[in-house]
């Protein structure tokens, strides 16, 4: 069912761009009336990506994405239209019109459930002050961790007992059901529900709402298993979250550290490395490289020192490079994690060594020649072809350039070969990239093309005359008058046909025109265009006259148009009869 202009509206009123978007991206004034922040949607280092606090729009001056808010979120958290709304709503305490029972009551469930966990979460950390958490609290004293961490992590107690946490919600109100769809406890054999965190330590996970999702749970000293997690529930999904990301998005650290132990990111924050994050007892995933995309350009991998770190890093890499991060990978010597290493030589020593932290092409390097027998011919030759493919794929010239010679050094053969044979793969390859390159370079009316093909301009004179009339309009709805008798199928372009008649119908029933309600009609390249054309000025002294200009050459243009398939159709005709085929 249709959701209501009216509710957009309202919903739109209530989700403010800059407060919506901050939870994404980190903002900052410049002169002018827009903020400016690194765009989520693509790669960069100086900041292009804009949004208008007045005007309610985004845009990328980079990648030219832009929209209004519900597009930013159909874009972000990849929803379609209507869930994006929803979210949206969600966030605003609005109720969803028309919502569905079901719908209603998912969402009353999560409610439920984040209250829960938010209760649970406090609990443990007041434990700690309490005589049922002193085994944690000297477990967090012996690896040092202070109490102002503690605060600042919101970590717990989980007291050594099997009903503590279950009996003090179920005083709350909760049920053993909330409980165990939260992940805090398990069905007994005898029906009831006991705790699944006991005797551990309990690190909170909060998501970048601020919002408790889940918990890990660290045994007390050794034994098995090391870490008790919380399952996927409605509320979590550990492939989608990072640990401690609520902290590290506010880190003024052009990069985020990723380590494996939470133990690791909290000792990592302590010691002033505040923007450390860690995956939650999973390897990596795509979702989490994509996440960490929308908050900072670099990574820097702070794995454990061991084999099965090291092999964690290189697939890390092969998912964070994809996602467009820049990566560099900490080689530890002397200690098996970045808590040891902190702990044994000293924050100053971890600075030193983000500072000089292996570039990740020789990480790689290193990673390739650790799988050949280099004592042999066939072990060196395998070494270096795969070496050879890895940087042609992977690196522009000049970075490969750099590494050449390191190639050559450990495969014992001259430079100048190496340079050789990377040169005849990269001739390989290219031929695959030229049609990228091609399309590429720029063309002349490049400037007032949108950037979707989809929706490429036929006819550039009367496509920006038809952006004319869909700009004047959204500026002053009463030149609705003067449109004559144009009508929506005398636009080129399908979609600012489509904005016109929207446009006209609302100016006709005195409704209010606004982006937001035109954008709710696009689709998400429609509207990255008309966010664009929304930033460019308007001839607003002469518009009545502007708007017979644009409503001239439309029609000489379309006149032309039609003239054009009149003669292709006369030709195609003619070939026929001449038996040409057609
Ligand atoms: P210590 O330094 O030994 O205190 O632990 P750590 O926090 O650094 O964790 P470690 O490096 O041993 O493990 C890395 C991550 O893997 C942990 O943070 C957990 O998320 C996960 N993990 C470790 N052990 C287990 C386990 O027994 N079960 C599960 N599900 N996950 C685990
Ligand atoms: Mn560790």
């Amino acid at each position: 069912m249709a959701i209501p202009d009216s509710f957009i509206e309202e919903l739109v009123a209530r989700s403010d761009i800059v407060d919506v978007v901050s939870d994404y991206v980190t903002l900052s004034k410049r002169s002018g009336a827009n903020q400016f922040g690194l765009c989520p949607f693509h790669s960069e280092k100086t900041p292009s990506f804009s949004v208008s606090p007045d005007k309610q729009i985004y845009h990328c001056f980079g990648c030219g994405k832009g929209g209004g808010v519900i597009s930013f979120i159909m874009e972000i958290e990849n929803l379609p239209f209507r869930d994006a709304v929803a979210f949206l709503a969600r966030r605003a305490g609005m109720e969803m019109p028309d919502e569905s029972e079901d719908d209603k009551e998912r969402q009353g469930r999560r409610t439920r459930l984040l209250e829960l966990n938010r209760a649970a979460a406090r609990w443990f950390y007041e434990n700690l002050a309490k005589p049922e958490g002193a085994a944690a609290a000297a477990y967090m004293r012996e690896r040092r961790i202070t109490p102002r961490t503690a605060k600042i992590f919101g970590l717990g107690a989980a007291p050594d007992d099997w009903y503590a946490l279950t009996n003090e919600m179920r005083k709350r109100g909760y049920t053993d059901r909330d409980l165990i769809d939260a992940g805090l406890a398990k069905k007994g054999k005898n029906g009831g529900a006991y705790d699944v965190f006991r005797n551990r330590l309990v690190f909170p996970v909060i998501d970048v709402r601020g919002s408790v999702i889940g918990f890990s749970g660290r045994i007390l000293g050794d034994g098995e298993p090391k870490y008790l997690n919380t399952p996927d529930t409605p509320v979590f999904q550990k492939s989608r979250n990072l640990f401690a990301l609520n902290l590290a998005k506010r880190s003024k650290r052009d990069m985020l550290i990723l380590a494996e132990g939470n133990v690791d990111v909290v000792m990592l924050h302590q010691a002033g490395f505040d923007c450390a994050v860690a995956s939650l007892g999973t390897s990596l995933t795509a979702d989490q490289a994509r996440l960490i995309k929308h908050f900072k350009e670099n990574v820097v991998i702070a794995y454990d020192s061991d084999a099965a770190g090291v092999k964690a890093a290189q697939r890390a890499i092969g998912l964070l490079e994809p996602a467009g991060l820049k990566v560099r990978v900490l080689r530890m010597e002397g200690a098996k994690d970045p808590d040891e290493f902190i702990k044994t030589k000293g924050p100053e020593a971890f600075e030193l060594l983000l500072e000089r932290s292996a570039n990740h092409v020789e990480y790689r390097i290193d990673a390739v020649r650790a799988k050949y027998d280099m004592d042999t011919d066939a072990g060196r030759l395998g070494f270096l072809q795969e070496a050879i493919r890895m940087l042609a794929g992977s690196f522009n010239p000049l970075e490969a350039e750099v590494y050449i010679g390191r190639v050559a050094e450990l495969a014992g053969v001259g430079r100048e070969s190496v340079a050789e044979q990377l040169r005849i793969v990269r001739r390989g390859l290219a031929g695959k990239n030229r049609k990228d390159a091609e399309r590429a370079v720029m063309r002349p009316e490049r400037a007032v093309q949108p950037d979707s093909k989809r929706i490429r301009y036929a006819n550039v004179p009367s496509a920006l005359a038809e952006e004319g009339v869909v700009k004047s309009l959204l500026r002053d709805p009463e030149l609705v008058k003067y449109v004559g008798g144009l009508e929506p199928e005398d636009f080129s372009a399908a979609f600012l046909g489509k904005l016109f008649g929207t446009i006209r119908a609302k100016a006709a029933a005195h409704e209010p025109v606004t982006p937001a309600v035109l954008m709710a009609g696009l689709e998400p390249d429609e509207c990255a265009h008309l966010t664009r054309l929304l930033q460019e000025p308007v001839n607003a002294a002469n518009a009545r006259e502007a708007m017979g200009d644009y409503i001239e050459v439309i029609r000489r243009e379309g006149l032309k148009t039609k003239k054009d398939r009149d003669i292709m159709a006369i030709r195609e005709n003619y070939q026929k009869k001449k038996g040409l085929g057609g």
